[in-house]
């Protein structure tokens, strides 16, 4: 801790596990040190970072004001995996926000993140992937993405949550950017008139500017079903072998399966969230024609789950 709190003070980036994913985390006030997470990344400069904070009075460092809904939504899911889009304090530079005149906000819960914001100060840190694979869930995903690229990682084993944080703009009409363990349902008792826009047609201008890029994709083609049955699975996976495809299979349950490689993700919306994207890291590596991945009711953190395997399907049937 103390090595990674030194290398950040002096302006270098360090990957560290939260309760979402693992970040790649710079100094959010250091112009040259966020930079460098761009490039370890090759994140594109129009994606802004989420400024990780370790208490709540460090939001003021950050944010130009903060509405008594925000300070609501603080105190009901803090620390958590909440990012509140809040107009943005002139002290934070462009290359944090990408230019825009809000900043995002979230102060997490795993105690390795918070104790390094509390050595640091704000930081400003996105996931610790390489630019467009999915995010990073052990410190295993983050060494095969940035090694050699990054000074040092802080291992903290599996996270808890697996997907990314919730992001709601309260810069405006209150807005969901990107679901997340913090469900609507949650949000709605303190946002009734809450707007869900996660998906934007291409030539839109995206809210959040990471919506337009492809995520969390393998190289392996996905096909997500979105209503599946042992049945219908079962005779996509044998329509792909009689061509000759080796076919990988996510899905929540064990049954009996001619898939050549299959992971077993549960049955609910947070077992499948915690192994889905090393799911897809390997399945990746397996040398398979296609993945078939079976889809989940969009309700709830359901929502959050489907919005990802969405984005990594190119086939949705
Ligand atoms: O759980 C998480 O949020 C993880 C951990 C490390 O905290 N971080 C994460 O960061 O997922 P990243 O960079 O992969 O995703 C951040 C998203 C991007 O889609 C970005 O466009 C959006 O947040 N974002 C950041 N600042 C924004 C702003 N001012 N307005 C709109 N969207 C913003
Ligand atoms: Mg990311």
């Amino acid at each position: 801790m103390r090595t990674a709190a030194a290398l950040l003070k002096r302006g270098e980036v360090v990957a560290f596990p939260t309760e979402t994913v693992y970040g790649l985390g710079a100094d959010a006030f250091n112009s040259v040190a966020v930079r460098k997470v761009f490039v370890a990344k090759g994140r594109p400069a129009d994606d802004p970072l989420i400024v990780h904070v370790a208490r709540i009075a460090d939001v003021a460092k950050v944010a130009a004001r903060v509405s008594p809904v925000a300070k609501r939504l603080m105190n009901a899911f803090w620390p958590g995996p909440l990012t509140l889009v809040l107009p943005a304090n002139r002290a934070v530079p462009k290359v944090v926000t990408a230019g825009l005149p809000t900043v995002g906000v979230r102060m997490p819960a795993h105690p390795v993140a918070r104790r390094l914001c509390t050595f640091v100060g704000p930081i400003a840190a996105p996931s610790a992937n390489t630019f467009s694979k999915p995010s990073p869930t052990t410190a295993a995903h983050v060494y095969n993405d940035l090694h050699g690229k990054i000074p040092l990682i802080l291992d903290g084993g599996s996270t808890d949550i697996g997907v990314e944080s919730t992001i709601v703009s309260l810069a405006g009409t209150p807005t969901l950017l990107r679901p997340g363990k913090i469900t609507v349902e949650q949000l709605k008792r303190f946002l009734p008139k809450l707007k869900i826009v996660t998906q934007v047609a291409k030539t839109q201008k995206p809210l959040a500017p990471g919506m337009k890029y492809r995520h969390y994709a393998p190289r392996t083609p996905v096909v997500l079903v979105l209503k599946p049955s042992a049945k219908n699975v079962q005779k996509l996976i044998a329509a792909e072998q009689k061509r000759g495809k080796r076919v990988g299979l996510l899905c929540s349950g064990r049954y009996h399966t001619n898939a050549d490689k299959v992971m077993i993700l549960g049955a609910t919306p947070a077992s499948t969230a915690k192994k889905l994207f090393h799911a897809l890291r390997w399945l990746d590596t397996q040398k398979l024609d296609v993945i078939i991945a079976e889809g989940l009711p969009e309700k709830g953190f359901g929502l959050a789950v489907m919005n990802r395997l969405r984005r990594a399907a190119g086939k949705i049937i």
